[in-house]
């Protein structure tokens, strides 16, 4: 059975202190009231992964995880931060290729192919996003473009490495904008996906990875979209800014 999972992005959000109430609040809420198997990841600015590990313990269902990591090993590279420095502070996941990274930080296919090999290289499990913007959709390129994504991404891994990945689907026009893909739609590209995988790695891989839906979700509408059945979760941003709508949205799974 594959993993059910539910992460929060916080992005560029909150101070240290609003951070670690947000995790201490979540983190009771969780322990208190989540009756389910699944998994939870709050994925913090860099600034906050270790007090945030820190007040999450040693839980075995709720982690810290990274927003982005870099390529390289170590080196003069102001500013950036390595998958060996999550490994060493316990981080166990990494997201790569957000959408928002593509977009601002002209991150490509090849680039994310080095950052996904540099998370597995140090045993980080990579949630690893897809998505098609709004004109791609309304073209009906979602399809294409989403397998070219993974093609340029993940392709290169072989058939041990790839069972390491998480998959987010995002599709961008969805992502903060309260305009959440419908269930079917959610379903039907998460079902693209998995097949994709299936052609490259077979069946059995592809039913043992975890696809994630990102882009508005919130308590309303989480049930929803979790009950489709390639559909392994959720990755949340602006909802994993409420402690109590966030394990709401944890509990629809
Ligand atoms: P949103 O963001 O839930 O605020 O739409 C999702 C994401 O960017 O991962």
């Amino acid at each position: 059975m594959r993993k059910k999972i539910v992460a929060g992005n916080w992005k560029m959000n909150k101070t240290l202190e609003e951070a670690s109430i947000l995790a201490s609040e979540v983190k009771g809420m969780i322990e208190d009231e989540l009756m389910s198997g699944a998994i939870v990841v709050l994925c913090t600015p860099s600034l906050f992964l270790l007090p945030v590990r820190n007040i999450l313990g040693d839980s075995k269902r709720i982690f810290v995880g990274a927003q982005n990591c870099s390529e390289h090993e170590s080196g003069a590279f102001t500013g950036e931060i390595s998958a060996a420095m999550l490994k060493s502070a316990k981080v166990p996941y990494v997201i790569l290729g957000h959408s928002e990274r593509r977009q601002y930080f002209g991150e490509d296919g090849a680039l994310l192919a080095r950052k996904v090999d540099a998370a597995l290289k140090h045993n980080l499990t990579p949630i690893f996003c897809c998505g098609e913007p709004l004109e791609v959709r309304e073209r009906n390129g979602h399809e294409s473009l989403v397998k070219k994504q993974l093609e340029e991404s993940l392709f290169h891994l072989d058939d041990t490495h790839i069972l390491s990945v998480v998959i987010a689907y995002e599709p961008v026009w969805a992502i903060g904008t309260g305009k959440t893909a419908s269930a079917q739609q959610a379903e039907d590209m998460h079902a693209v996906i998995r097949r994709h995988i299936a052609s490259k790695y077979g069946q059995d891989t592809a039913e043992s990875i975890s696809i994630l839906y990102g882009g508005s979700v919130n308590a309303a509408n989480a049930k929803e979209l979790f009950a489709s059945k390639d559909v392994d979760g959720g990755l949340v941003g602006g909802a994993s800014l409420k402690s109590r709508e966030f394990t709401e949205i944890a509990k629809a799974i």
